[in-house]
C-alpha cells in the first residue's frame, strides 16, 4: 500500500506541470458523460410525449436531442485534438527527465543495466505511464461521473432498479483484489521478456558479421522462436486470467440487465402504454451504468501496469547521480564550462601535473585491479602506459576520468584534488570504434562544437586523415553507418583521433588509439601528438613498441602494480 502511494505521488511530481491541460481533459469527457445521461432522460421525454401526442412537447425534444447530439461530436473531436497534445507533451517531458537523469549519472551505474533495457523503460514504460494519465484517468472520471448520474436519474425513476444496477460493485472490488497483484506480476514479467526479446534483437543485427561468419542463422533463429514462445505463453496466461475475470463481470451484469428487462415487462403489461418511456430510460440508464462498470474494470489492468511501470522507473531515477545536484540536472548545465584562462594558465605552469598517490582499486571489494599506484606524470610529459592485457590500463585512465574513484589513495591535478570538473581538462581517444552514426563532420564536431572548417581540416591532417576523407565522393558530408561502418577500423581511430586533436586540452589520452594503423601512419601521428602547442601531458596506452619512442617515461601495470621501466625490451 505503501509502495501504491509513492508511485501515485511520484506520477503526480512528474506531471503536475501539464495538471492544467488534464483537468480540461477530465472536465470534458466529465461533460461529455453528462450529456448521455441527458440523453436518455430527454429520450424518456421524447416517447412519452409522443405516446401520448402532444407535438408541440415532441418538437421540442426531438430539438434538444439534435442539439445534444451535436454537442457531443464537437466535445468529442476537441476531446481527440486536446488528448493527443498533452499525451505528446507529458511524454516528452518524462523522457528528458529521465533521459537527463541517465546521462548524467554515475558511469559505474550504467554497467549495472543492458542499453536494450534502459531503452525499454524509457520508452515502453512511459508511454504506459502517459496513456493511463491522459487517456485512461479521464475516462475513469468520466466513467465515474457517467455512473453516478446515470444512478441518480435511475434513482428517480426506480428505487429498486438503481439498487440492482450497482449490484456488481461487491464483485468488482473482490475481483480487483485478487487481480491486481497478479496483473502487476504479469506486466513486470511482460516487460522483462520484452527487454529479452529487444536485446536478443539488437545483439543480432550489431554483430550480423559474428551471425554469419560462424554460420550461426540457424541457431538464432531457433533461439528467436524460443524467445517468442515464452512471450506467447505469458500472453495467453494473461489473456486467460483477463477473460476469466471479464467473464464473471459479464455474467453478473447480464443477470441484472435480465432483472431489469422482465420488471419492466410486467410493469408495462400492468401499466400498459404509459411506462413505455420509463422502461427506455430504465434499459438506457442501466446500461449506462453497466458501461462504466465494465470500463471501470478495463481500466484496472491499465492502472496497475502504470504502478508497476513507475516502479521500473523509478528504479532509475534512484541511479546515483554524477552531480549531486538536482538544479544542474534540470537546467542541463553539466559541469564547469571550460575556460580558455584556465587552460593557458593550467599548461603555461611548469609545476602542472598529475599525480597518483598510494591509489587503490577494485570493481568489487573483493579483488583489487589496482593496488597501491604512485605516480607523478609532469607538464609537457608523454609517458606511456605498457602491459598485459586485462591487468588494469582503461581502468588507471577511468580513475583519471572521474568515471571511478579510488576505494584508497588520492589523485591530484595541480595540488587540486581531482574532481569531475578536471574531465573538461581532457581529451580522450577510447580504446575501440567510437564513432557515431552520422556525417564525418558531426563526429568530428563532438570533438569541439565549435570548430571551424579550417580547424577541422588540419585536425584531419595531424591525424593522416585528409588525404582519405578527401577521397571519399563527400568528403565530410560523408554519412558513417552504425560503428564506423564503412571505414576500415584504421581509418576510424584516424578520426577519433582527429576528434580529439580538435578538443584541445591540456591532458591528451590515447588509449590503443593507434592499435589498427601501420607503423609509418602510426609515426606520423605520435609525432604530431610530440609537437603539440601547447605541449599537453600525454598519456599514451600502447602494446606496440614503435609507439614508445616518442614517451619520455614508460610504466609497465603488472599485478595490480605500476614499474617505471629503464628498458623496455
Ligand atoms: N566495468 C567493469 N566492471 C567490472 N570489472 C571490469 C570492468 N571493466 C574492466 N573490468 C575488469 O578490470 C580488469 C582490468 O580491465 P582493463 O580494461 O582496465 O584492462 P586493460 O589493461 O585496459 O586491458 P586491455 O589491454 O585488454 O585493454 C579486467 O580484469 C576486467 O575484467
Ligand atoms: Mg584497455
Amino acid at each position: 500500500m505503501k509502495k501504491i502511494f509513492r508511485n501515485i505521488c511520484w506520477i503526480y511530481d512528474k506531471c503536475k506541470s501539464s495538471f492544467l491541460w488534464i483537468s480540461l481533459i477530465i472536465l470534458i469527457g466529465s461533460i461529455l458523460s453528462i450529456l448521455t445521461v441527458g440523453r436518455s432522460l430527454v429520450a424518456k421525454s421524447l416517447i412519452d410525449s409522443s405516446t401520448q401526442n402532444i407535438k408541440a412537447e415532441t418538437i421540442k425534444w426531438v430539438i434538444i436531442l439534435g442539439i445534444l447530439l451535436l454537442s457531443n461530436i464537437i466535445l468529442n473531436s476537441i476531446n481527440t485534438i486536446v488528448s493527443s497534445y498533452v499525451c505528446e507533451s507529458v511524454r516528452n517531458k518524462l523522457q528528458s527527465k529521465l533521459y537527463n537523469h541517465i546521462i548524467y549519472s554515475k558511469w559505474m551505474e550504467h554497467n549495472k543495466y543492458h542499453s536494450v533495457e534502459l531503452l525499454t523503460r524509457i520508452t515502453n514504460d512511459v508511454n504506459t505511464i502517459t496513456n493511463t494519465i491522459t487517456n485512461t484517468l479521464p475516462s475513469i472520471i468520466s466513467l465515474l461521473v457517467m455512473l453516478f448520474s446515470s444512478f441518480l436519474a435511475l434513482l428517480s425513476i426506480s428505487p429498486l432498479m438503481s439498487l440492482i444496477s450497482i449490484g456488481i460493485f461487491p464483485i468488482l472490488i473482490l475481483l480487483s483484489k485478487v487481480y491486481g497483484k497478479k496483473l502487476s506480476h504479469f506486466y513486470t514479467e511482460i516487460q522483462k521478456k520484452e527487454t529479452l526479446y529487444n536485446r536478443f534483437l539488437q545483439e543480432s543485427f550489431n554483430n550480423i558479421l559474428i551471425v554469419k561468419s560462424f554460420c550461426l542463422e540457424n541457431n538464432r533463429s531457433k533461439d528467436l522462436a524460443a524467445i517468442q514462445s515464452k512471450k506467447l505463453n505469458l500472453s495467453i496466461k494473461k489473456s486467460y486470467f483477463s477473460a476469466i475475470s471479464n467473464g464473471f463481470l459479464a455474467l453478473s451484469s447480464m443477470l441484472g440487465y435480465f432483472v431489469v428487462f422482465i420488471w419492466g415487462t410486467i410493469s408495462l403489461s400492468i401499466s400498459g402504454v404509459s411506462a413505455f418511456g420509463d422502461l427506455t430510460a430504465m434499459l438506457q440508464l442501466f446500461s449506462n451504468i453497466q458501461i462504466p462498470i465494465y470500463g471501470l474494470s478495463s481500466s484496472f489492468p491499465q492502472l496497475v501496469s502504470a504502478l508497476s511501470a513507475a516502479d521500473r522507473l523509478i528504479e532509475l531515477e534512484n541511479m546515483a547521480l554524477e552531480i549531486p545536484n538536482d538544479e544542474a540536472i534540470k537546467n542541463g548545465i553539466s559541469l564547469t564550462p571550460f575556460n580558455e584562462n584556465y587552460y593557458t594558465e593550467i599548461t603555461a605552469n611548469l609545476s602542472n601535473k598529475i599525480y597518483f598517490e598510494n591509489v587503490d582499486f577494485g570493481y568489487v571489494s573483493t579483488s583489487a585491479i589496482l593496488k597501491n599506484i604512485s605516480i607523478s606524470i609532469n607538464h609537457g610529459e608523454t609517458i606511456a602506459l605498457i602491459g598485459p592485457s586485462g591487468e588494469g590500463k582503461t581502468t588507471l585512465i577511468r580513475l583519471l576520468l572521474c568515471l571511478i574513484y579510488p576505494s584508497k589513495g588520492n589523485i591530484y591535478i595541480n595540488e587540486e584534488i581531482l574532481n569531475i570538473n578536471h574531465r573538461n581538462l581532457i581529451s580522450y581517444v577510447p580504446q575501440g570504434n567510437t564513432l557515431f552514426s552520422g556525417s564525418i563532420f558531426e563526429n568530428l564536431k563532438f570533438g569541439n562544437p565549435e570548430a571551424t572548417e579550417e580547424q577541422i581540416l588540419k585536425a584531419l591532417d595531424m591525424s593522416s586523415s585528409l588525404d582519405f576523407v578527401n577521397s571519399l565522393p563527400n568528403r565530410l558530408n560523408t554519412i558513417i553507418g552504425e560503428k564506423g561502418i564503412g571505414l576500415s577500423e584504421g581509418q576510424a581511430q584516424r578520426l577519433t583521433i582527429a576528434r580529439a586533436f580538435l578538443r584541445k586540452r591540456p591532458i591528451l589520452i590515447l588509449d590503443e588509439a593507434t592499435s589498427s594503423l601501420d607503423s609509418k601512419t602510426e609515426l606520423n601521428i605520435l609525432n604530431q601528438v610530440k609537437n603539440l602547442i601547447p605541449k599537453p601531458i600525454c598519456i599514451i596506452i600502447t602494446h606496440r613498441p614503435s609507439a614508445l619512442s616518442i614517451c619520455d617515461k614508460i610504466y609497465k601495470l603488472e599485478n595490480a602494480t605500476l614499474t617505471l621501466c629503464t628498458s623496455y625490451k
